[in-house]
């Protein structure tokens, strides 16, 4: 088997790198950051409190969740291009510390990559959804790196953008989901840790190859 888990913070680019990864090599990309999204997009359109576990728990009895490879489905829905915002970023970070919604989506992810060949992005893959990975990459840049990636996108889109806003939200993602009690971020011990901060897609996705490679060759 090959399945190939990409951990790391936000906006360090896993989900580019993923995708390129998985088209190269013809394996299947799960983004399971996607799943926490549309639990935490359903919260929100509920108006249900993003910390209140029973609340979200009794949510979740009418959730379904899929991801299709390309698209996010909420409830049948594709919401994938709701998806991408700041308050669902932070709604996301929010509602992934609880247990309800990580036994959910961690069984959904773990399910997935029981019979597939896949590139999987997240935040605990290598630590807890696939332990066993044949190749586990933690993908980190520095947060102000991160923030200057995400300030150029927006305004590239013609969107306002402050990079103080955008670093000061990263921070605070950063803290959360390194310091939540449940499967927290994390290198696994086995992991390679690749630092994107000076280098290009290109050299990222060539380094992964590298790894892949040395392991399916034995
Ligand atoms: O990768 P992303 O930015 O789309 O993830 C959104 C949030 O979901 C992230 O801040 C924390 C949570 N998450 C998680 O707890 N575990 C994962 N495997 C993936 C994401």
């Amino acid at each position: 088997m090959l399945r190939v888990a990409i951990d790391g913070p936000g906006g360090a680019g896993k989900s580019t790198i993923a995708k390129f990864v998985a088209d190269k090599y013809g394996l299947d990309y799960v983004d399971t950051g996607a799943m926490y999204r549309a639990v935490a997009l359903n919260a929100i359109r509920n108006n249900i409190d993003q910390a209140d576990e029973p609340a979200i728990s009794s949510m979740l009895e009418n959730t379904v969740i899929d991801f299709n490879g390309t698209s996010i489905l909420l409830n049948g829905e594709d919401v994938s291009g709701l998806i991408r915002t700041q308050e669902v970023s932070m709604a996301a970070s929010n509602v992934s510390k609880l247990g309800p919604v990580r036994t959910l989506v961690s069984r959904l992810s773990g399910d997935m990559a029981k019979t597939k060949d896949l590139v999987m992005d997240g935040r605990d893959i290598g630590t807890n959804v696939i332990t066993d990975a044949e190749v586990k990459i933690f993908l980190t840049a520095s947060p102000e790196v991160r923030a200057k990636r995400r300030y150029d996108q927006l305004i590239e889109a013609g969107k306002e953008a402050d990079y103080d806003t955008i670093l000061e939200e990263i921070e605070q993602r950063d803290y959360q989901d390194t310091h939540r009690e449940l499967n927290p971020l994390k290198q696994a011990d086995d992991a390679v840790l690749l630092d994107t901060s000076y280098m290009t897609i290109e050299e990222v996705v060539s380094s992964i190859s590298q790894i892949i490679d040395d392991k399916v060759r034995g």
